[in-house]
């Protein structure tokens, strides 16, 4: 029984909608019966007054800027977890003991290789193709090459570790092939993140180091990532996956959403920003005049979010974490620079102040790779390896739903009202 009801009032008569409130006290009020027992639906483009499902996963707080996995600061996971560990508690629900975390290695080491004739695909992609293109592609082919299961226990199992283990091969694959160079297999010596380092930069005539702040590095960037609740492209493997396909094609669209530059694909927008405001005249306050202009499209690559209204909690130890790598490397990034200085002219203007825009964490997320090493059209993949773990739980998550449903929303139709056909000769 609700504690609270929303009352509307329409057409002379009072509907009493029921108010559910979340563990951290958010709420919304249930309109699952407005249509059946008023005819009218409601209208939010973009969602952003819009709960899609409850979840047990992620927990945000965009105007304080706290996100939680399963409970778990942010914070505390970056600083004493692995990615692997924190997909198996975004995917589980709650950390793992030590053997429960060695078996989890077991699995995914033993679906770390890909089917020798996937190399097959890849090599018939032209060269200029985008890794997330091929990605999306590749991670959805891989029902054709790996078919169901007898029971969905075991295609749950098997399939969730399958994926996260061997997107990471088909990433560096694509990396090294798009080279023209030599696919480096998996080894089972190495732990998540220094393998796929390894897939990526080893190769037989300069053995690739495996340095453990790097390993660090990556463990961070992709814990950063791993989930954000009902964003673009969890929404979409969510939707997707309401209509009963397999994982892979729901992750497959999931992949896709994340491509484009006002989500995932930021990240490689803003090292293309930085760039530009390189190697041209453009200085940091053109660029800034521009993104405030009304009638320019133009817009801060890495700044703005829908739910945070203050700094991305990511984005703060993304950016400790970009300092600290540099420092290691002794690095000397321009494009460091220039984006500190944007940041700083950003957050002292009133546009930027007013507008509630701050670094989000693509901002410095960019620099960071590209100090590892990874190449710029390889960023977003990066980013969907990370999020992978958090598609797995949300899409998992909606198939155990006890009031699941086909996802279709409604609209109001706005065409013409009906029209007679017209012969083509009349026309
Ligand atoms: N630069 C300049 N103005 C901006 C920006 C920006 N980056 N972001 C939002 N605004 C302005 C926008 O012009 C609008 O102004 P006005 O109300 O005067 O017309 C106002 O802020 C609200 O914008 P909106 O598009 O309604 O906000 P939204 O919540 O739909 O957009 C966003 C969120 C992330 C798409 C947007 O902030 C943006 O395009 N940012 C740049 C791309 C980016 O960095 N994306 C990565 C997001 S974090 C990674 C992830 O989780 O996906």
């Amino acid at each position: 029984m609700a504690k609270e009801y929303v009352e509307i009032k329409y057409q002379g008569k009072t509907y009493k909608l029921p108010v559910i409130v979340g563990t951290e006290g958010e709420k919304a009020f249930d309109i699952s019966n407005l249509r059946q027992n008023t005819g009218l639906i409601t209208m939010d483009p973009g969602y952003a007054n819009t709960g899609s499902c409850c979840s047990a996963i992620t927990y945000m707080d965009g105007e304080n800027g706290i996100l939680k996995y399963r409970g778990i600061p942010i914070e505390q996971l970056a600083k004493y977890s692995s990615f692997k560990e924190t997909a198996y508690l975004l995917i589980n629900g709650v950390l793992p003991t030590r053997k429960e975390l060695n078996h989890f290695s077991v699995l995914l080491n033993d679906q770390s290789l890909v089917h020798e004739d996937m190399q097959k695909f890849f090599q018939n992609f032209p060269r200029a193709s985008h890794p997330m293109g091929i990605l999306s592609s590749m991670v959805n082919a891989l029902r054709s090459f790996y078919p169901e299961l007898q029971t969905l226990e075991e295609e749950i199992n098997i399939t969730v570790t399958r994926l996260l283990s061997k997107i990471r091969t088909l990433a560096a694959m694509s990396y090294k092939i798009s080279r023209g160079h030599k696919v480096i297999y998996p080894r089972p010596d190495l732990s998540y993140c220094a393998n796929f380092l390894n897939m990526m930069f080893d190769n037989v005539v300069r053995p690739y180091h495996i340095d453990k702040d790097v390993v660090q590095a990556l463990n961070i960037f992709w814990i950063l990532h791993a989930d954000h609740e009902q964003n673009c492209s969890t929404s979409a493997v969510r939707m997707v996956g309401s209509g009963r396909v397999n994982l892979y094609a729901a992750i497959s669209a999931g992949i896709a959403a994340l491509w484009g530059p006002l989500h995932g694909g930021a990240n490689q927008a803003v090292i293309e920003m930085l760039s530009e405001i390189a190697e041209s005249d453009n200085n940091v306050k053109t660029i800034i005049k521009k993104a405030k202009a009304k009638n320019d499209p133009y817009r801060l690559m890495g700044f703005g979010h829908r739910v945070y209204k203050t700094y991305d909690p990511r984005a703060k130890i993304m950016k400790k974490m970009c300092d600290k790598v540099l420092a290691k490397f002794n690095t000397n990034d321009r494009l460091l620079d220039i984006a500190k200085e944007l940041e700083e002219a950003a957050l002292n203007d009133d546009y930027f102040i007013e507008h509630n825009l701050y670094p989000n964490i693509d901002f410095y997320s960019g620099i960071v790779l590209r100090a590892i090493g990874i190449p710029t059209n390889m960023f977003t993949v990066m980013f969907a390896i990370g999020r992978l773990p958090g598609w797995i739980a949300q899409w998992q998550e909606s198939m155990n739903e006890p009031n699941w449903r086909l996802q279709r929303p409604r609209q109001i139709f706005t065409g013409p009202p009906e029209k007679k056909y017209i012969p083509i000769d009349k026309r």
